[in-house]
Order: C-alpha cells, then structure tokens, then sequence
C-alpha cells in the first residue's frame, strides 16, 4: 500500500475536543483498522484501538473513550496510557505501550504520516 503519495485524512482536527479522543477507521498497512485518535491543542496522535493488555478496545461504548487528564483509559481492566506516549503508566500493562500509528496536522487535518 501507498500512503505517501496520498495522504489518507483520518478526520478534521476539529472533530476531536481538545484534549478528548475520537475513533477513526482506516485502512494501515492494508489492514482495516479502528483507531483512537487523541487532540491536545493542534496536535494529535492515534494509536491502534487495541489494548496491550488482554486485546480489547479501549473504549467503553463505541467510540467514547475514557480520557481525563492526557490520561487514556482502557474501559476493559483500567489501565492507564499518556496519551502523548501511548505508554501505559498504571494497571495490569504498566510498562506496555499502545502501537502508535504516525499521524500528521495539516491544513486543520489529521492525516496518516507518509511512510
Ligand atoms: S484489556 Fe485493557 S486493561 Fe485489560
């Protein structure tokens, strides 16, 4: 797959509250892939909606993610992940990390990062 030379938008940077997360569908490395993509200030992040933990989605109804503080909330067993790092701080995966997907602000919008 080629992403560089199209860049894949993700969403607008608006769509997600400052400091809150949304999730994102998108095709990564060919797979189909739901994603949680988090804001502070114009900058985001996203990440695989998968918890290092036992493998379950983060969020706790879909597309609602539990985010307080930078902090991102797994809804499964409570672990918790700075959102700027993906790397979990607390709970059953302390240490662990979630796997980024690099994502770029351009023109107000969260694109997939050329690779
Ligand atoms: S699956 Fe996320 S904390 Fe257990």
């Amino acid at each position: 797959m080629d992403i560089s030379s199209t860049a894949a938008v993700l969403c607008q940077l608006d769509d997600i509250p400052d400091g809150g997360a949304i999730e994102v569908q998108a095709v990564v490395n060919g797979e189909d892939e739901s994603l949680v993509v988090w804001r502070r200030d114009g900058q985001a992040r996203a990440y695989l909606n998968i918890c290092p933990h036992a493998g379950r989605r983060l969020d706790w109804a879909p597309g609602k993610f539990l985010v307080k503080n930078d902090v991102l909330v797994c809804a499964a067993h409570g672990a918790s992940f700075a959102a700027a790092t993906g790397e979990c701080t607390a709970g059953p995966c302390r240490g662990d990390r979630l796997r980024a997907v690099p994502v770029d602000v351009s023109e107000g919008r969260v694109v997939l990062s050329g690779t």
